[in-house]
């Protein structure tokens, strides 16, 4: 399978106009020294499961293929995108020994797009005039923040009423089970890989641009040694730094909310 799709990608190329050599495997050994490794492997939520049903079986996947990529590439810098998203970085910031700022987890860019993609229909505005901000953990506790979310720079509470606003942070806070549920099988697939995309580019270019990642947090925000998605630099060296924004007592309670969420799951693991 994984031949197949990476020739069916490269005959792509041609008409999308990228170059680029691409090599399906099912094993390790071809992805030897590489800069950056994206781990996916779990299975994948079905129509009703949270993503937290996933943590025992999706912990063991993880576990083994970070041990098997870190023995291939000792100096690459891990994205995971496995679910539950936080609770995985913890299992692969563990498994893998690395610093931590080159253990990252995919989980804001996609969040926040989500959070765009719905304000840019109620404002009946193009999508490329928001910026969206979601922190927390990538769950149902996860915080989107329209105080700081824009649309042509102007705070999005200044053009929507709250209600409109609440339902858009409801509707962010289960966008990956309103896709399942319209799926029947499989999880988001476009808007994940997107996001992806975009925080790698971020590092091989060194484009230094501000993403909400999941990070490990050592004090910041006032939570330490736990997985949590906060705004941070992107880089050569991966994570360069984490942007600390102010909170009302009301936000803060909400990412405190979401981040014991990510804790509970972490002590389940017994990590
Ligand atoms: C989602 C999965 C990728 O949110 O976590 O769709």
């Amino acid at each position: 399978m994984p031949q197949g799709k990476a020739l069916d990608l490269a005959e792509s190329a041609p008409i999308l106009g990228y170059d680029c050599t691409l090599t399906g495997s099912n094993g390790y050994k071809e992805s030897a020294d590489s800069d950056i490794v994206v781990i996916t492997s779990g299975i994948a939520r079905k129509p009703g499961m949270s993503r937290d049903d996933l943590l025992k079986t999706n912990a063991d996947i993880v576990r083994s293929v970070t041990k098997e990529v870190v023995r291939y590439s000792p100096n690459c810098i891990l994205i995971i995108v496995s679910n539950p998203l936080d609770a995985m970085c913890q299992v692969a910031l563990r498994e893998s020994g690395f610093p931590k700022e080159r253990v990252i987890g995919m989980a804001g860019v996609l969040d926040s797009a989500r959070m765009a993609c719905f304000l840019a229909e109620a404002l009946d505005c193009s999508v490329e005039n928001i910026n969206a901000f979601v922190l927390g953990g990538h769950g149902d506790t996860m915080v989107p923040l329209p105080r700081y979310s824009t649309c042509a720079g102007i705070p999005i509470t200044e053009l929507l009423p709250a209600e409109t606003i609440d339902k858009i942070n409801a509707r962010t806070a289960s966008g990956g089970a309103e896709i399942v549920a319209l799926l029947k099988t499989g999880s988001a697939y476009y808007a994940p890989s997107a996001a992806t995309v975009d925080m790698c580019e971020s590092i091989l270019k060194d484009k230094k641009k501000i993403l909400p990642c999941a990070a490990y947090l050592e004090g910041e925000y006032g939570i330490t040694g736990l997985y949590v998605g906060v705004p941070v630099k992107l880089g050569a060296r991966g994570i360069e730094q984490i942007i600390e924004v102010g909170l009302t007592t009301e936000e803060r309670a909400a990412l405190h909310k979401s981040a014991a969420a990510v804790q509970e799951l972490v002590d389940l693991m017994g990590l």
